[in-house]
């Protein structure tokens, strides 16, 4: 699986494990995905561009190296994505935001847009779009064919949770796009859920089962 970084820092992978197990609060829940989406921040802008400014200490001046955070957008998969954002903004605060809506067809699990909102300048922008979980690949692949429309400087994908099936699927259909995730589960099952999976990522973060 070329362009799939698995992130297995044990930090990510003790999070991950605790928030699988069905007991998790939705308090819990919610805290773990917030500080698991940090560590995930991380990993995603490992390569993201530099520039030099001049500063001064306390004891002469100096060229430092800073990144530019508002040309980078995190853009949510509705509604759990919003999940995930809240703990990448924490790393990186200064960071732009979009919002696609995208509800799954419970019968034919495609996606079906319902909002759409960007900053504006996409073309000068490094796109990450987030969603807790890569599971028929649907909405992800809509998601991306939506911003290519945009023509964004890059676009990366980050999950927490995928399976082999929705690896395959965003990849056959956006071979470019680089895929950040905590664990590839075993298979997916005929109701669209990941399995052994964590459950309904979206009710579990919103504790509305
Ligand atoms: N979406 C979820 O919330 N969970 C899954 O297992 C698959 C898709």
């Amino acid at each position: 699986m070329s362009n799939v970084h698995v992130v297995n820092h044990p930090l990510v992978q003790h999070k991950l494990t605790l928030m699988r197990r069905k007991d998790a609060s939705t308090n819990s829940f919610r805290r773990l995905l917030n500080e698991l989406s940090s560590l995930m921040a991380y990993e995603v802008t490992r390569d993201v561009a530099m520039q030099d400014i001049e500063i001064e200490t306390p004891l002469e001046t100096m060229t430092a190296k800073v990144i530019d955070g508002k040309k980078l957008v995190f853009v949510s998969i509705l509604r759990a994505g919003n999940g995930i954002l809240e703990g990448m903004l924490n790393v990186v605060p200064g960071a732009r935001v979009g919002h696609i809506g995208l509800y799954r067809d419970p019968k034919t699990l495609t996606a079906v847009e319902y909002y759409f909102k960007m900053p504006q300048d996409m073309p000068s922008r490094d796109v990450v779009i987030v969603d807790p979980m890569l599971a028929t690949g649907n909405s992800a692949i809509a998601a991306v064919e939506r911003l290519k429309e945009m023509n964004p400087k890059s676009i990366k994908f980050v999950c927490l949770l995928t399976c082999p099936e929705g690896v395959a699927a965003l990849q056959k259909a956006h071979p470019d796009v680089p895929i950040y995730t905590a664990a590839i589960d075993r298979e997916l099952n005929d109701h669209g859920y990941i399995l052994p999976g964590l459950g309904d990522a979206g009710d579990r973060i919103f504790g509305t089962q």
